[in-house]
């Protein structure tokens, strides 16, 4: 058996990297829908089409339990893939409940992609967890093209987020939800600006303990006590990918292609 994992790029193998560190002797497979890459600006259908066929391929590849690495694909197809699929499905959602409770100021951030607030997950995690609190949200556009190309120390990038996170720190934040899984690899630099003042919460370690929960209660985990087996698929470019995991993940290995054809994922290039 193994654990499938997908985002629409590089993003979601923070969560990989967390369930790897969790759970060693698992398989895992990986999947970053490259082609697809940004999700953010794309309609919440066609995210759900995306998801469904990703799903369905991880499945036929062995995995009997899927984590969604991706905010803005959980926020858009998480209910409708578990009404899909028989197997457990693991999401992600901007963790609004530990910043609520943590917070001293009252005041606490998110950065996320538009799809992710627009998302009924976000609107009730808000009404439900954090109405107390103020929250202030931002939509960064352009940090998940600027992870995706590796590109991520520079002045450029400090400037973006400066302009992104400025407003937030003004109004006093103690509490900053990285509610995009691509924005953990740029986390020293938002760490420098946001100062030690202010809490920065990942949800990766919390999606790694759930996923042990969901093996553990469904009687799924390996016996074994070697290094699972680790398999990467890309619909983008796959030497791009191994490229994208030796800079990120330090992983060194290969990368499988695959290809869209009629909302379906096959294993190869495209023709
Ligand atoms: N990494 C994703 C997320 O957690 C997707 C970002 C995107 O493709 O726009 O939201």
């Amino acid at each position: 058996m193994s654990i499938g994992v997908f985002d629409s790029g590089v993003g979601g193998l923070s969560v990989w990297r967390a369930i790897a560190e969790r759970l060693p002797h698992e398989d895992l497979l990986y999947f970053a829908d490259q082609c697809h890459c940004p999700y953010g600006q794309r309609s919440m259908a066609e995210i759900r089409c995306l998801a469904e066929g990703i799903t369905a391929f991880l499945i036929a590849q062995g995995a009997q339990v899927v984590v969604v690495a991706c905010n803005t694909a959980s926020a858009a197809a998480l209910t409708y893939l578990r009404s899909r699929f028989a197997i457990p499905i693991v999401g992600m959602e901007p963790a609004v409940k530990p910043a609520s409770e943590h917070t001293r100021s009252g005041k606490v951030g998110v950065i996320a992609t538009e799809v992710t607030f627009q998302g009924e997950l976000f609107t009730r995690l808000v009404e439900r967890f954090a109405r107390e609190v103020e929250v202030y949200t931002r939509v960064c556009p352009g940090l998940v093209e600027v992870v995706e190309a590796g590109n991520t120390d520079n002045s450029a990038v400090e400037a973006m987020l400066q302009e992104y996170l400025s407003p937030m720190l003004e109004a006093g934040i103690d509490q900053l939800v990285l509610g995009c899984t691509h924005y953990s690899f740029l986390r020293s630099t938002i760490e420098e600006i946001v100062g030690p003042g202010v809490e920065i919460i990942d949800p990766a370690p919390a999606v790694a303990r759930q996923v042990e929960r969901v093996l553990v209660r469904e009687g799924l985990l390996t016996g074994r006590t070697g290094q699972g087996h680790y398999t990467f698929y890309t619909s983008g470019d796959p030497s791009t990918l191994a490229w994208q995991l030796q800079q990120l993940v330090g992983i060194k290995t290969t990368v499988q292609a695959v290809t869209w054809r009629k909302g379906h994922v096959q294993p190869g290039k495209p023709r």
